[in-house]
């Protein structure tokens, strides 16, 4: 019951702060808050900055996660592995996987934190899910299967930029968050 009001009142917020974000677009550079990563300073409201080859090689299968999602250690872990890639093979040339790899590095999480005062990330060394570490569950696990995996228009909490907005950007401010087919949820 106070879950539902949450929510409700949530989509609200979402529908009135997608109206002022679409002026704010048209206006100045998108007033945003910062990514609210640890390491944000220097490029707060900026976003991550692009990188093409990055989007092309690693954007067809799900969007091309940005770098500072996760941590240096985390990300060499990916691209040392990529034809054993969660099951598919994503391998790329040699000097084409070394040259997303630098950038990626560049633009890593660091300090070991990819949010203010989230949870140090899950160790061990071998690839593993954005979608794994505690940030990212302590953020999402109020969000019920039917507007995820049991969602046509979501899929799986690997496609962020189905609900995310800006998430090409590296933004994932509540206030950009939009669950496609919310509005069906009824009760
Ligand atoms: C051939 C398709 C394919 C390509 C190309 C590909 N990936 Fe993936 N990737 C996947 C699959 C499948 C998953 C698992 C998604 C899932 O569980 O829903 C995944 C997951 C990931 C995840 C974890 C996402 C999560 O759920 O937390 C990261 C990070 C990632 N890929 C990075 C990369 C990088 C970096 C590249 C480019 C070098 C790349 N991927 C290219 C298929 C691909
Ligand atoms: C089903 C829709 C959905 C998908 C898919 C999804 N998210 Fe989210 N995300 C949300 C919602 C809703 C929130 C706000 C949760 C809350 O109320 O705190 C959120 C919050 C976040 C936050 C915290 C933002 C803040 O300012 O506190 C981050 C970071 C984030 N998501 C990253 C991701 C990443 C990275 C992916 C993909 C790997 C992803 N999300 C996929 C719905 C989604």
């Amino acid at each position: 019951m106070t879950k539902q009001t949450h929510l409700i009142s949530w989509i609200a917020g979402s529908s009135i702060t997608a109206a002022a974000l679409a002026i704010g677009i048209i206006g100045i550079s998108l007033t945003l808050t910062g990514t609210g990563y640890a390491d944000d300073d220097h490029n707060r409201g900026r976003g991550i900055p692009q990188n093409v080859e990055y989007s092309a090689e690693c954007g067809s299968c799900h969007m091309a996660y940005p770098a500072n999602l996760l941590p240096a250690e985390k990300w060499r872990a990916i691209t040392a592995n990529l034809e054993d890639h969660f099951g598919d093979n994503a391998s790329l040339d040699p000097q084409a996987t070394a040259r997303i790899e630098e950038y990626l590095l560049l633009h890593a999480a660091k300090n070991g934190k990819v949010l203010k005062n989230s949870k140090p990330l899950i160790a061990g060394m071998g690839p593993q899910k954005i979608t794994e570490q505690a940030f990212f569950i302590r953020k999402h696990d109020k969000i019920p299967k039917r507007m995820v995996q049991d969602n046509p228009k979501v899929g799986s909490f690997s496609q962020c930029s189905n609900c995310h907005n800006l998430a090409e950007k590296g933004v994932f401010n509540e206030d950009t968050v939009n669950i496609p087919g919310f509005g069906r949820w009824d009760d």
